[in-house]
């Protein structure tokens, strides 16, 4: 039996990187896939690669997250896996951070993920089973000096992640963060083209993780196999944060 098998997944951001490296790993593993994200073309081209479906979704809209899961209700009559995967990153420090980036990056990293979770809940408790997870990053972890709004956001993704663990692991309903380090994606050329010479010394395995290493994760606490887990946070940084 697959690790996923008979699952109603959704992945936000799942035109690209993550998303899309989750996308492939779930729908092998059985799970019925639905991705969202701001570009259509992308996000189709992956809903048809797995046999899932698509839909234009920007996890800022309220309106856009009720049409979004009563789709996913509709096509699939339940929910069981939600991965609030879509992010921004803006290399900007503090003193440099206008208000405007703040909302951008705040609305888009945390917003998104709290209208998710609270979009998710009701069918989740109704069928008294459900997974969040709730992709922040190793900025979530510590000071992130040169992406002060992003470093924000994402420690904001963690203690939402928390609290709504408290307030759903009772109905059954699993809420997890899981936090990146350098992802091998089109979000890290946001730090340069040189971005390698800058942070692989830093790593020390050595690398940057691929979209896949993440996956792996964010699979684990998908299925049923982290049915103990919820409430906490799971890195998956090469030892960057050691
Ligand atoms: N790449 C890294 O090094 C890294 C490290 C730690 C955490 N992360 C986090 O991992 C997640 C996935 O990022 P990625 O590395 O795959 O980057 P990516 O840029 O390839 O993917 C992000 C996706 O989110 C989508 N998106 C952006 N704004 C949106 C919106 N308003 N509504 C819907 N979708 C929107 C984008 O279109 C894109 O498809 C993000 O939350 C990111 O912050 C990334």
């Amino acid at each position: 039996m697959a690790r996923l098998d008979g699952k109603v997944t959704l992945i936000t951001g799942g035109a690209r990187g993550q998303g899309a490296a989750e996308a492939q790993l779930f729908a092998g593993e059985g799970a019925q896939v639905f991705v969202t994200d701001v570009l259509d073309e992308a996000g189709q081209a992956v809903a048809r690669s797995v046999g899932g479906g698509f839909r234009h979704h920007d996890v800022t809209s309220e309106t856009d997250w009720v049409e979004v899961v009563r789709w996913v209700l509709g096509e699939a009559g339940r929910l069981d896996v939600l991965v609030n995967n879509a992010g921004i990153f803006r290399v900007v420090p503090m003193t440099e951070t206008s208000v405007d980036l703040w909302h951008q990056v705040m609305d888009v990293n945390a917003l998104g993920v709290f209208l998710g979770m609270r979009t998710a809940a009701e069918p989740m408790k109704q069928q008294r089973s459900g997974s969040i997870i709730n992709i922040s990053s190793i900025a979530g972890m510590r000071g992130a000096g040169t992406a002060f709004a992003y470093g924000a956001s994402k420690w904001a993704v963690r203690g939402m992640t928390k609290a709504a663990a408290q307030e759903l692991t009772p109905f059954g309903v699993r809420v997890n963060s899981v936090h990146p380090g350098i992802i091998d994606t089109e979000m890290i050329t946001e730090v340069g083209e040189n971005w390698r010479d800058v942070l692989v010394p830093r790593i020390p395995i050595g690398r940057p993780a691929s979209a896949e290493d993440v996956a792996k994760l964010v699979l684990f606490l998908a299925s049923d196999d982290s049915v103990y887990c919820s409430g906490h946070e799971y890195l998956v940084d090469g030892a960057m944060t050691s």
